[in-house]
């Protein structure tokens, strides 16, 4: 039976982290800050960016709120988007993700000042993480990476899967594993013999979106498996891209859906709205 890698509990103690970081600049009259910005009414959406907004609250940072119409149009974002990149108490900018579809989704992640970027989507950002320099990483892959150096899984020489190739995921999460040493294979909707690839890995990261779709038979005895996937399977209730029962009886650590990569996305947020805020300080 595999160890299951509590992300609530490591979210938590990098929650509190950042909280003593932010409680330190306050001694110094700083206090980090956040601005959320949420487009139309989208339910998963609302709930995601109400979390962050908790977190924020736990971590002592002060977040700043947007909640715009459906109808909101593309230059009324970008004009909002410049008036925080040019408000210097405005440490980290944060459109919630996907947007109406008469918005230009790149055009607005572009326009976000890279070093307000918290979310590490910016090109730029992604191009720093690509180079092993990034200080605003992607929070997900981030994450990922925090989740297994802090239940002790070594990953250099390691042979690691990823299975997706998503810009928010499965291309980041390859790119910090091998900063890490990792040997890393991506594996996607095209790949030949993926069950094979998979067999083969030491660590195995899945962010396909597909419900359960990585089997126990698919994973090496022993091997470490972190599903990054959120989905509803077929009974409704919430399930990653791994069939967590088969899985687990071949893996040695595995993350369990709900409650273990998902909570430290947010936290990983938490941490890049400190860090932006120390770099603008010049901290
Ligand atoms: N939508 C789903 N995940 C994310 C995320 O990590 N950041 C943003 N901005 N939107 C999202």
């Amino acid at each position: 039976m595999a160890n299951i890698i509590d992300g609530k509990k490591i979210s938590f103690e990098i929650k509190d982290e950042v909280k003593l970081q932010a409680t330190e600049l306050e001694k110094k009259g700083i206090q980090p800050c956040l601005a959320v910005i949420l487009v139309g009414n989208d339910p998963a959406s609302a709930v995601y960016v109400r979390n962050k907004k908790k977190a924020c609250e736990y971590c002592n940072i002060k977040s700043l709120s947007y909640e715009l119409e459906e109808s909101t149009t593309e230059e009324e974002l970008l004009e909002l988007i410049d008036k925080l990149n040019n408000d210097k108490n405005c440490n980290g900018i944060l459109v919630q993700l996907p947007l109406p579809s008469h918005i230009d989704e790149n055009k607005v992640l572009l326009k976000i000042l890279p070093e307000k970027d918290v979310d590490g989507f910016h090109p730029y950002n992604v191009g720093l993480l690509s180079i092993g320099k990034a200080v605003l990483k992607s929070c997900t892959p981030a994450g990922c990476i925090e989740l297994l150096k802090r239940s002790g899984v070594e990953i250099e020489g390691k042979n690691c899967v990823v299975v997706g190739r998503s810009n928010i995921v499965g291309k980041p999460v390859g790119m910090l594993l091998t900063a890490e040493n990792g040997t890393v294979t991506t594996c996607h909707s095209r790949t030949k013999n993926m069950v094979d690839f998979c067999r083969n890995a030491d660590i195995l990261v899945a962010a396909i979106g597909k419900p359960k779709y990585i089997t126990g038979d698919m994973i090496k005895e022993g091997a470490v498996v972190i599903d990054v996937g959120i989905n509803r399977g077929e009974d409704g209730k919430l399930c990653g891209d791994v069939d967590f029962e088969s899985a687990e009886k071949k893996a040695s650590f595995i993350t369990p859906v709900p409650g273990g990569v998902g909570p430290m996305t947010i936290a990983m947020l938490m941490k890049n709205c400190v860090a932006a805020c120390k770099s603008q300080n010049g901290l």
